[in-house]
């Protein structure tokens, strides 16, 4: 699904499974970049989806990640042996996507299932600036407060400031992946003080959120009010 010039959504609920995060795909001037890829059970539906944009999965040089959760980078090791893409995360996540972790990546906890230990290629820094070309670039702004290495992506989009917020906004609480409420209240406190015209989050499902500035706003003040809609276990209420 084409978002705007040059950047789609390739996975989430509704384009690929039910298990999958929202993931991007940037078409860059010199390569295929993806923002989160989903799980193993979504990876063909994912790949599928970037064939009928019309591009080649053989392109994919990078995978950016939000943070090392099994709904956003278990394909990641998938990703990784067929198209010989990287991996960048930030660093404070970096171990449980290495080792698998059964609980910190939720793959077990949350899904069921295993999740595919996959090598960490690089970190991103909180500040650092990527350029892909073709007018579209991001900015990493570290945000920890779901995950201790959670991070958002600011997109210029050819001049729409586009932010990609993974789990940080309305994400799941639990103490048992790292979540911290107090770094997370700084980190939705940092990003209300940016303006964005538009967002999406890893559970929103196929849409752009306009108004993004108050509704950014409004996600602060309710933290700790609806706090973890989206916390359930799929594993126990999902079936096939
Ligand atoms: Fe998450």
């Amino acid at each position: 699904m084409k978002l705007m010039n040059h950047l789609y959504m390739v996975a989430g609920v509704s384009l690929s499974h039910p298990f999958d995060a929202t993931a991007y795909l940037i078409e860059g001037d010199s390569g295929l970049y993806l923002l989160d890829c989903g799980t193993p059970n979504g990876f063909a539906q994912v790949v599928e989806n970037i064939r009928s944009l019309g591009f080649d999965p053989g392109e994919i040089r990078c995978i950016y990640g939000t943070h090392g959760h099994y709904d956003h980078v278990g394909a990641a090791a998938l990703f990784q042996k067929k198209y010989r893409c990287r991996l960048m995360i930030h660093e404070a996540d970096a171990w449980q996507v290495e080792t698998g972790d059964p609980v910190l990546t939720t793959a077990e906890l949350l899904y069921g299932n295993p999740f595919p230990a996959c090598n960490v290629d690089g970190f991103v820094k909180d500040g650092e600036l990527i350029n892909f070309g073709n007018q579209i670039s991001m900015c990493v702004i570290h945000t920890p407060g779901h995950t201790r290495g959670s991070v958002c992506y600011a997109m210029d989009c050819g001049g729409y400031q586009f932010l990609i917020a993974g789990d940080t906004i309305w994400g799941g609480y639990s103490e048992q992946i790292g979540s911290d409420a107090k770094l997370w209240m700084e980190s939705l406190d940092k990003l209300t003080t940016m303006h964005f015209d538009g967002f999406s989050f890893g559970h929103v499902g196929a849409n752009v959120i306009a108004d993004a500035d108050r509704r950014i706003m409004d996600a602060r003040r309710q933290f700790g009010v609806y706090y973890n809609p989206w916390f359930k276990v799929m594993k126990e209420d999902f079936r096939y």
